[in-house]
């Protein structure tokens, strides 16, 4: 997770398969670029794992009707993190909908699954649950795509013999039910089948709070979206909120929402030399200005690379291809894996 070691910038051949999805959901804003981009770059740095990256766009349409959005969603995910440094030669780079194989095993796994697993899966709950306490009948708005998104999300996984999934606490049960749906097919067809993958729970990975002092969410509208114009970036810092302590007036760096965004970004050196700052007085003003120009400092590269991209999306539909190709050659095996075990066309 840590390792930073030099990089050759040839995939590895060896190594455990290490697995992240990506959905589609609009602008990647701060706490995604330090929860999320960051400690994945860094993993797919390291020599002993086989890093695949993709972008889940058909597990978006569970909720995205518009077919723009989905277009544009998807390239901004892709143009995210190619700005902020994925190297496409050592990652397998893809999109979801670009691996047919992906699909056909989820049939095969959907026939392994208990339809009752389904019923206890965290997104699908959610949407009960919002139901219920809005008064509407359970199953309101709720489509297959929905219900079944774990089925999916292990065609995902499996597909590449995935070992490790780094992901986040809301989504281990989906991996766990990817592994059972495995362990199920092996125990029917045969031990060999699929392989069977683990989380890997990143705890570790800040969470950086939004404008209104909640945790940074799109749901919250709290966001500062990493790729903003930096003249609006700037404005966007100095709405942030502050207390009425005069300009000179000593400040308590942890009490400040500005410090808590701004230290996140920052390195534990760093952060005492700033929080000594805050002790001895600067203004809210001088504060903000801080943040905007670290923010400036590690966003305004990529923005610029990430601007270029979207400009012309020749670049990523030919990268993304090639992922694609690559990832393939991994799933058509473990497909004709299981198609044998199960007695498909065999
Ligand atoms: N469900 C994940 C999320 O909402 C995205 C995802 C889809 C995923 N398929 C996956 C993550 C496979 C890891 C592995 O964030």
């Amino acid at each position: 997770m840590t390792s930073t070691a030099p990089t050759t910038g040839k995939a590895p051949t060896t190594g455990k398969v290490s697995l992240t999805g990506i959905k589609p959901t609009g602008a990647p804003h701060v706490g995604n670029y330090l929860g999320a981009i960051l400690p994945g770059l860094a993993l797919a740095k390291s020599e002993d794992v086989r890093a695949f990256y993709f972008i889940a766009d058909y597990h978006a349409l569970t909720s995205v009707t518009d077919r723009d959005r989905l277009i544009h969603d998807t390239y901004e995910v892709a143009a995210t993190w190619l700005a902020f440094g994925l190297d496409p030669d050592r990652v397998t780079f893809y999109r979801q909908s670009d691996v047919p194989e992906v699909f056909e095993l989820s049939w095969v796994l959907a026939c392994m699954c208990p339809k009752g697993f389904m019923n206890k899966a965290h997104a699908y709950k959610a949407s009960v649950d919002r139901n219920v306490a809005e008064g509407e009948p359970e199953d309101a708005g709720v489509n297959m795509g929905l219900y079944t998104y774990p089925v999916l999300m292990a065609a995902d996984i499996l597909i590449v013999d995935a070992d490790i999934v780094p992901v986040g606490k809301d989504q281990i049960q989906h991996v766990e039910m990817a592994r059972d749906m495995a362990q199920r097919l092996n125990n029917q067809f045969g031990e060999d089948t699929l392989r069977l993958p683990k989380a890997s729970v990143q705890d570790n990975t800040a969470v950086v709070p939004g404008l209104d002092g909640r945790k940074m969410s799109k749901s919250y509208n709290n966001t500062l979206p990493c790729f903003l114009p930096a003249k609006k970036l700037r404005k966007t810092v100095m709405r942030i909120q502050t207390d009425s302590t005069p300009p000179e007036a000593p400040k308590d760096p942890d009490s400040s929402l500005v410090y808590q965004i701004h230290s996140a970004l920052i390195s534990p050196d760093q952060k005492l030399a700033l929080a000594a700052e805050y002790r001895s007085g600067i203004s809210w003003g001088g504060a903000k200005q801080l943040l905007y120009e670290e923010l400036e400092a590690q966003l305004g590269g990529p923005r610029e690379r990430y601007t270029e991209l979207m400009a012309d999306k020749s670049q990523l539909d030919v990268l993304l291809a090639q992922g694609a190709q690559r990832a393939r050659a991994m799933a058509r095996p473990v497909l004709d894996r299981v198609r044998t075990a199960v007695g498909i066309n065999r």
